[in-house]
């Protein structure tokens, strides 16, 4: 196997069975090692089934270990990576994950160093192992690095609240209760426990005015929280709508009918589309329906049911304009011939971006009043056949 082929296999997206392969057994070896460590401080547990738990201990130090070895090895294969050999391999070592795997291969190399009686205690890193397979912690991740700023300045506020609490119920408590609030120190205690509303109750002030000063510290710590929470969700938001903002820009660009408008026109659309996902012989749009959006195929095949006959749309084409153009109920029923990529427009967005986008308006109405005329050559025959039978005629 190629150093490519192996740096592929051990990515967290990577499809295939030697990649799956990789992936159960990995999640297996924390899962397992995370059991020794637990089982190990259970002196009957330990006492019972040693050998069973150092052998076990020994296999996921030895996975972990080799897995640090082959991800070194295999740094240069990474794509876009500008250093080449060591260079690249020492980049990566101090990378986060590099750092995070090096200490995931640490209590193997201690069990066999030093032989500590608890080798295996140090095995609570292996909880950070999954990280790198849950997209979710790392958007996380982003999100926080984003929001710093914010979150560092409630962070502040938070510092400035804590030492002016505990400043206040210094003065106000210290000749009550020397023993809890005799220093500013000693009141910062009260004053974490209060402010964060975990409220032990191992020190509380007596003075009417240091109870009153208590009632403001929580409702301060309320709110220090409830700005917190409000920072990352509005960053998680962001987040969500920036990852489908890509994904659509990804399909739009890929659309051959977006190909000669400029990226300014595209940036423009995929704000407005959304990505859907239809399984094959799903029904997308009904004949006689009300009409609320329009469609633009990004990839997969679907079926135009006509009376009569029938008309398949590829990749590039659009389809459900004809009731936003008329206002008219749908003209046909269309089936996903396939599995398809739809991109979404909305009838309200659809107005707007037609009036924005008068070159794109254009190629939209020309194709509607091209498959109308289409449709009515269709239905002739049909219309002549009925005349024929009808004997009212
Ligand atoms: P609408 O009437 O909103 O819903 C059904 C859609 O089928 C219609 O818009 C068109 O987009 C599409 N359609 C109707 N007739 C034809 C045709 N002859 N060829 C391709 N597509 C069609």
């Amino acid at each position: 196997m190629s150093w490519e082929r192996l740096y592929q296999v051990l990515q967290p997206e990577t499809a295939g069975t030697a990649a799956r392969v990789f992936r159960v057994t990995h999640h297996a070896m924390v899962i397992v090692g995370i059991a020794i460590m637990l089982a190990d401080t259970v002196s009957e547990w330990r006492q019972a089934y040693h050998e069973i738990l150092d052998a076990g201990f020994q296999l996921a130090c030895a996975f972990f270990f080799a897995e640090y070895v082959v991800r070194l090895a295999v740094a240069p294969s990474a794509p876009g990576v500008p250093r080449r050999g060591w260079r690249a391999r020492l980049a990566w070592a101090a990378s986060t994950g590099g750092v995070f795997d090096l200490l995931g291969a640490l209590p193997g190399i201690l069990d066999i160093v030093f032989n500590p009686k608890y080798a295996s205690l140090y095995g609570f890193i292996w909880v950070f192992k999954p990280v790198r397979y849950a997209p979710g912690l790392a958007s996380l991740q982003r999100v926080i690095s984003r929001a710093r700023h914010a979150l560092l300045s409630v962070l502040l506020g938070f510092g400035i609240v804590l030492l002016a609490a505990a400043s206040l119920a210094y003065l106000l408590e210290r000749n009550a209760q020397p023993e809890l609030f005799g220093s500013i120190p000693l009141a910062l205690w009260w004053a974490i426990v209060t402010l964060t509303t975990t409220g032990y109750g191992d020190v509380t002030p007596v003075t009417p005015l240091g109870r009153v000063l208590a009632g403001i510290v929580m409702v301060s710590g309320i709110l220090v929280f409830a700005l917190w929470a409000g920072i990352l969700a509005t960053g998680y938001a962001e987040e969500l709508r920036r990852r489908e903002f890509l994904r659509t820009w990804d399909l739009v660009a890929k659309v051959p009918f977006f190909h000669n408008v400029g990226a300014s026109v595209i940036a423009d659309v995929a704000r407005l589309l959304r990505p859907r996902d239809y399984p094959a012989r799903a029904a997308i749009v009904r004949r006689g329906e009300r009409g609320d959006c329009m469609y633009f195929i990004a990839s997969g095949e679907v079926e135009v049911r006509l009376r009569p006959g029938a008309v398949r749309l590829g990749p590039g084409e659009f389809f459900g304009e004809i009731a936003l153009l008329t206002g008219e109920p749908r003209s046909a029923t269309i089936v996903a011939v396939q599995p398809c990529t739809l991109l979404t427009l909305d009838i309200v967005d659809f107005r707007q971006l037609l009036g924005r986008q008068p070159q794109l308006a254009r190629v939209v109405s020309e194709e509607a009043e091209r498959r109308l005329q289409a449709n009515d050559v269709r239905e002739q025959p049909m219309h002549q056949a009925a005349l024929k039978t009808d004997p009212a005629e």
